[in-house]
């Protein structure tokens, strides 16, 4: 499904973003976050195209097995419908191929797909069945009659998908997220109890992503996060659509108990914070997982959705992600320091640390090479 329009830029986005080696090249202007022609190419091509999260399995849990998801909401607002059917899933379009109406709105349990408007009838896997009033209409039912498909990937028990045709295969195996991943116990992780928590802020979406991709000012920013992490390591591994950061823990913060052969067995690992370029940070931590979805919300405006995962029996005391909410406070403050900053008539822009600022510049080389 071909959700995008042509590259809407009035500038060329090299003047934007600067893709010279991190030791010469300086960071973006500020109309990376403050042009609205550039906001309108970020959405039709980043978030359009690239993978969203949809969640872990245990949100699709019970006794319903059908549930309306909408895609970026407040940004594309895209109604899709996910299907369980026994153990499989299937992503449809939410919107009737009739006349338009949406279908579904709530969570809930059917054995069919029926649009509430004039009863067209679809299988769970958006397989056209049956509509009334169509006898005498000729060439009936066709490709165009079943419900679109969207591409969904399942990863043990997480589910991602896209708006735009398959472009990421390849999302999860052999990526950066595998090779460090592989040993956690993702179908055991429970919903914990406060599981979603909504944060408003008032700053570009780009502004949050730049922020969470360096632990630069953890020190300056995090003071008690600071004492869990150490900060002469702080390893930033760049592949793909993939930026790990690696929390070392400090003292007696709790630790992965990494499996023999693991890329880091040895070393006291507290956290790993995997960004999915555009939209999804999932936190992993020895007492389960703690997922950051990015919702724009305008040029100057992002929701940031929470929803916490924890294994069970696992505690959160002396952990890298206990206090998330007093971290994610700071954070917030400090961003949108950044975001009446950059509309200064003083600034235009700055230069990166080699050391300390690698995966923002991979974030803002992603940003180039998708609109390009
Ligand atoms: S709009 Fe769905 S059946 Fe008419
Ligand atoms: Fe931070």
């Amino acid at each position: 499904m071909e959700l995008c329009v042509p590259k809407l830029l009035s500038m060329n986005i090299n003047q934007v973003i600067d893709n010279n080696p991190i030791g010469k090249a300086h960071t973006p202007t500020s109309a990376l976050y403050r042009d609205s022609a550039l906001y309108e190419s970020v959405k039709e091509n980043i978030f359009c195209r690239y993978p969203f999260w949809i969640g872990h399995e245990v949100c699709f849990d019970g006794k319903n097995n059908l549930f309306p998801i909408n895609v970026y909401p407040g940004m594309l607002d895209e109604p899709l419908l996910l299907s369980k059917k026994e153990s499989d899933f299937h992503m449809l379009s939410n919107v009737c191929t009739h006349r338009g109406a949406i279908i579904e709105k709530k969570n809930c349990s059917k054995n069919r797909i029926i649009c509430p408007y004039h009863g067209r009838r679809w299988d769970l896997e958006g397989n056209f069945q049956f509509m009334p009033g169509f006898k005498e209409v000729e060439n009936f039912p066709s490709d165009c009659d079943h419900l679109k498909k969207i591409a969904l990937y399942r990863y043990n028990s997480f589910l991602w998908g896209t708006l735009s045709d398959d472009n990421f295969k390849n999302l999860v195996p052999d990526s950066l997220f595998q090779k460090y991943m592989y040993f956690f116990p993702f179908d055991r992780l429970q919903k914990a109890e406060n599981f979603e928590t909504e944060y408003a802020i008032n700053c570009n979406w780009a502004l949050y992503c730049e922020n969470y991709l360096e632990g630069f000012h953890i020190p300056f920013v995090h003071p008690d996060l600071n004492q869990a992490l150490s900060n002469e390591v702080y390893p930033v591994i760049c592949d793909k659509e993939w930026i790990l950061q690696i929390g070392m823990a400090e003292g007696n913060t709790n630790c992965f108990d990494l499996p023999k052969g693991h890329l880091d067995y040895g070393s006291r690992v507290g956290a790993y914070y995997f960004y999915l370029f555009p939209s999804t940070m999932l936190n992993f931590y020895p007492w389960g997982l703690s997922v950051n979805q990015i919702l724009p919300q305008g040029i100057d405006s992002v929701m940031v959705k929470y929803q916490t995962y924890v294994l069970p029996g696992a505690k959160l005391a002396n952990s890298a992600g206990a206090g998330l909410d007093k971290v994610e406070l700071e954070d917030q403050e400090v961003v949108m320091r950044v975001q009446k900053g950059i509309g200064s008539r003083n600034y235009t822009r700055g230069r990166y640390s080699p050391k300390h600022e690698k995966g923002v510049y991979h974030f803002h080389q992603l940003i180039s090479r998708a609109l390009l």
